[in-house]
């Protein structure tokens, strides 16, 4: 989520301090509403499975938060007059089917003409108020996990290019396509510290934000970190979106890389991520059960990536263990 998000009227709101991934409304003393919008352009060519993962990656903040979804209301934008409508339709099929998987309806929405299709959506969810899964509460010596592999900026941008062939294609769009619903009724039954999703800043961005909001810095071990097949070959290709390099520029400072650490991890740690998985803070003593129970319900692998320490003057210390 863009920090624009944290922006408001001037009215005081829970949730504008950090960088949590939602807006928090508190309703009453035992529940929020949490609220979550967003919305890009096609990043395949796949209308169907353009909504598919458009509306994957509009619930993932909900579910970073251990929210509810509870409805949605789609956003687009369409060219009417050079694409047909039937691929308007298409894309809309596919946010309604994802929505259905993740048992909520989608109430309405608002569309307009625009010159390049967009499409996303605003989720409302509901969440306990001792239940809010936030990203600025881990601990040191929390292990840190992550539960999908990254590379998906990379991988799209050589979809791209035609660089990739379809069972590399196949799997991209399912790290893409995956809701992190079940992940997150997991982590309900464990004491982790603190959450957050992976997208757009990339897994190095996010962990920055989880860190600064924390007050304790991360150590992260590049070898751990779970790669989408061929993300290797084509950063070191220079296959780079825009937004990976922006990424990297933008965090670097507080970052302190080892020497063996070369330009093409750092950034692969940068990429900005569709729809990526969930970066979670957990106890150590919590760790094996929970990563059990992830793994056995999940077909991505859960892993441990690194871990929360105590505040130095780098947010995040990265090396090549
Ligand atoms: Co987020």
């Amino acid at each position: 989520m863009s920090k624009l998000s944290s922006f408001n009227n001037g009215v005081k709101t829970e949730g504008f301090e950090s960088f949590d991934d939602c807006s928090i409304y508190k309703l009453n003393d035992k529940q929020s509403i949490i609220q979550s919008v967003d919305f890009f352009t096609p990043i395949v060519d796949d209308p169907y499975l353009f909504g598919q993962i458009a509306a994957t990656n509009s619930l993932s903040d909900i579910y970073a938060m251990g929210g509810n979804p509870l409805f949605a209301l789609n956003i687009v934008g369409f060219p009417s007059e050079k694409i047909s409508l039937d691929i308007l339709s298409t894309i809309l099929q596919g946010g309604i089917d994802k929505c259905n998987e993740a048992k909520i309806p989608i109430l309405g929405g608002h569309s307009i003409k625009d010159d390049v299709p967009k499409y996303g959506l605003a989720v409302t969810g509901i969440i306990d108020n001792d239940k809010i899964l936030r990203n600025n509460t881990a601990q040191k010596s929390d292990d840190l996990i992550l539960t999908k592999p990254i590379g998906s900026g990379i991988l799209t941008t050589a979809i791209k290019k035609n660089l990739t062939n379809d069972l590399i294609n196949e799997e991209v769009i399912k790290v893409m396509n995956t809701l992190n619903d079940k992940t997150c009724n997991i982590l309900k039954k464990y004491q982790v510290n603190a959450c957050t999703d992976i997208t757009g800043f990339g897994l190095l961005g996010h962990l920055n934000e989880m860190c600064i909001g924390s007050n304790v810095s991360a150590k992260v071990n590049f070898k751990d970190v779970p790669l989408i097949s061929d993300t290797i070959k084509f950063a070191k290709d220079g296959i780079i979106p825009g937004g990976t390099k922006n990424n990297l520029k933008f965090i670097e400072n507080n970052i302190l890389f080892s020497n063996s650490i070369k330009i093409y991890k750092k950034l692969i740690l940068s990429d900005a991520q569709t729809s990526g998985g969930l970066l979670i803070a957990c106890p150590k003593k919590e760790t094996e059960s929970l990563l059990k129970d992830l793994n056995s319900n999940s077909d991505f692998k859960s892993v441990i990536i690194g871990e929360f320490i105590q505040k130095e003057k780098n947010n995040i210390l990265v090396n090549n263990e």
